[in-house]
């Protein structure tokens, strides 16, 4: 099978991103032929800033490669190197009924959020159409939140193929991710960029630990012990403690006698177990950059290798050539 998925480089990543995304990564690399790129034409709907945007790119590459998305079997690379993913857009957009982009609920959602409404954040579907379709995938990985791109992916190509009485898009199915494993917020509500209740992954080491004691508790006495449902603390633990550390998670909130704060300083070291080595492995790749543009400029190639094909068929197909 050929997996695709892509990452927006819109801002620090956060543990929320590792259990919902990158882990499903790692996973499918093993079994399939993989396709992970840096939605940055994406990026350019909400950061407009040249510098800030390149930096972005650099620390997701890098810590795609921390985590161990592996260049040598998997295509890594930066959409924006691929020109032929807006020309591919173009020419979806023009068997995209504006109805279909009407219906789509994350132009609402983003404005409702305060990002500009642009032309550009209105058709992003269109474009994320083009980086599924032009690899031929047949799974996409995605979070909840991406579903309904997905379903208007097939649609577009659908629309395509009875304008052009040609079928030359495969059909992708999308992979849901994010139920194993919803990731809390430092409040409670899910972890997410927009709300500012994440943990970074990567960064010194101080304030993570400072973010990670902050977590919201209730007022429960040290003494006495600690509600579990609902408890997004309890949550937490669960997600990072290692398989020896389950039982002390479990007497330290049912049992009482452990305030929030020991079980608070307990996740952090939880995190450090989690992480550590691939923090280190990132603070390595962050001292050789140009380690990360070879291989962003190497998937660079093999992408537009495997999208030329494709697009000979659509540019004959639509009577550019
Ligand atoms: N829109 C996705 C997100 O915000 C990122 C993305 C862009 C993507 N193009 C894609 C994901 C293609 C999967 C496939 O998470």
């Amino acid at each position: 099978m050929r997996v695709l998925s892509g990452v927006q480089p819109s801002g620090n990543l956060h543990i929320g991103n590792y259990f919902g995304a990158i882990r499903q990564f790692l996973k499918l690399q093993e079994e399939h032929e993989c396709y992970f790129f840096l939605a940055d034409l994406h990026s350019l709907t909400t950061v407009k800033d040249a510098t800030r945007l390149r930096s972005l790119v650099m620390d997701l590459a890098t810590a795609y490669l921390a985590f161990g998305l592996d260049p040598s079997r998997s295509v890594v690379y930066r959409q924006s190197d691929i020109p032929e993913v807006p020309e591919l857009t173009w020419y979806l957009s023009t068997v995209t009924s504006m109805g279909l982009m009407q219906r789509c609920h994350s132009y609402k959602d983003k404005v409702g959020q305060g990002i500009v409404p642009s032309l550009g954040l209105f058709s992003y579907p269109a474009l994320m159409a083009a980086d599924i379709l032009i690899v031929n995938s047949d799974l996409v990985p995605v979070g909840k939140d991406q579903k309904q791109h997905l379903e208007v992916t097939r649609d577009i190509a659908l629309s395509f193929h009875s304008v052009y009485s040609k079928e030359v898009f495969k059909l992708p199915k999308p992979v849901i991710m994010g139920d194993v494993a919803v990731v809390p917020g430092l409040d409670g509500r899910k972890m997410g960029k927009s709300y500012g209740n994440t943990i970074d992954i990567f960064g010194p080491e101080k304030p993570i630990r400072k973010r990670i004691m902050s977590i919201k508790t209730d007022s429960t006495p040290v003494e006495e012990p600690k509600p579990t449902e609902d408890n997004h603390l309890y949550q937490l633990m669960r997600l990072f403690a290692p398989a020896d550390e389950k039982d002390w998670v479990e007497k330290a909130f049912k049992e009482g006698g452990t305030g929030y704060g020991e079980i608070k300083k307990r996740l952090f070291e939880y995190f450090l177990a989690t992480f550590g080595e691939a923090r280190r492995r990132y603070d390595e790749l962050s001292q050789d950059q140009a380690y990360v543009d070879d291989v962003l400029a190497k998937g660079a190639i093999k992408a537009r290798e495997a999208v030329a094909p494709l697009m000979d068929d659509v540019r004959r197909t639509v009577g550019m050539r």
